[in-house]
């Protein structure tokens, strides 16, 4: 049986005391919605981590922060760049790496998000790991092949017990921001292949225990379509999340 996760990807909204109020409210909320059932992340704005962090370790909340990004040296001269011991000491214990933005506007590619995945293993942080097509990619009919080649390339040298403690999200491109949602099937269908790259990989004992989840305009009016599919763990949330009412209910919904 795997814990679902619902985790929040803020992006690049809320200021530091926007990213508290908002972190408030969704601790406020975290014992009439949920305990440990279910996995909650918040990614919000790297220099907005330790504020969250604070407000989830004060109250006690059952939630955890993750960055947005990382840079897989330790040090150096990178700059406008982070380290994996930053966040990890900023209160981050998860990090989502690979996003279709990064892969778009700042170039990430499957080898830089091989080399953050390994660095994140090895820097005892866990990898959120985006994958997915684009509308042309879909259109075109080989988008099984397309998510799955990323997922072998991301993957690319991790060990078993490395690859247990990371979680793949299935993001289509053309769902994201968009309003307009993969179908349950359609997600299931994906989130099945990637499970099925994975056992390739690492035998299907590895594959079963790791969580696979569905990301692209996910919101309370769809969030129970996806999370009754066989294959689909629980959601990487952008704009559902920036507010509390919202994002609980997409929680509640994976109990
Ligand atoms: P969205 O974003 O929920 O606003 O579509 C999801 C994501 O990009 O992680």
């Amino acid at each position: 049986m795997r814990k679902p996760m619902m985790a929040g990807n803020w992006k690049m909204n809320k200021t530091w005391a926007e990213s508290v109020v908002l972190a408030q409210q969704i601790s406020n909320r975290s014992r009439e919605y949920w305990d440990d059932q279910v996995d909650v992340v918040i990614c919000p704005a790297m220099v907005n981590i330790k504020a969250v962090n604070s407000v989830f370790e004060f109250d006690k909340t059952p939630a955890s922060v993750g960055a947005q990004n990382c840079h897989w040296e330790p040090k150096g001269a990178f700059t406008g760049e982070a380290s994996i011991p930053m966040i990890r000491e900023a209160g981050a214990s998860w990090c989502i790496v690979g996003h279709s933005e990064r892969r778009e506007y700042f170039a990430e590619t499957d080898e830089t998000v091989n080399r953050k995945v390994a660095a994140l293993l090895e820097g005892g942080v866990a990898p959120i790991v985006c994958v997915g097509e684009s509308l042309a990619v879909r259109e075109a009919g080989d988008y099984l092949e397309f998510v799955t080649s990323q997922v072998r390339a991301d993957f690319a040298g991790i060990e078993d017990n490395q690859a247990k403690t990371c979680v793949v999200a299935y993001e289509p491109i053309w769902a994201i921001g968009t309003g307009r949602t993969a179908l349950p099937e359609q997600a299931q269908e994906v989130c099945a292949a990637i499970r099925a790259c994975l056992a390739d990989r690492y035998g299907s004992e590895i594959s079963d225990e790791m969580r696979v989840l569905y990301g692209g305009s996910m919101k309370p009016a769809n969030v129970e379509g996806l999370m009754t599919q066989k294959d689909i763990d629980g959601g990487l949330v952008g704009g559902a999340a920036l507010e509390a009412e919202s994002f609980v209910e997409l929680i509640a919904a994976c109990i």
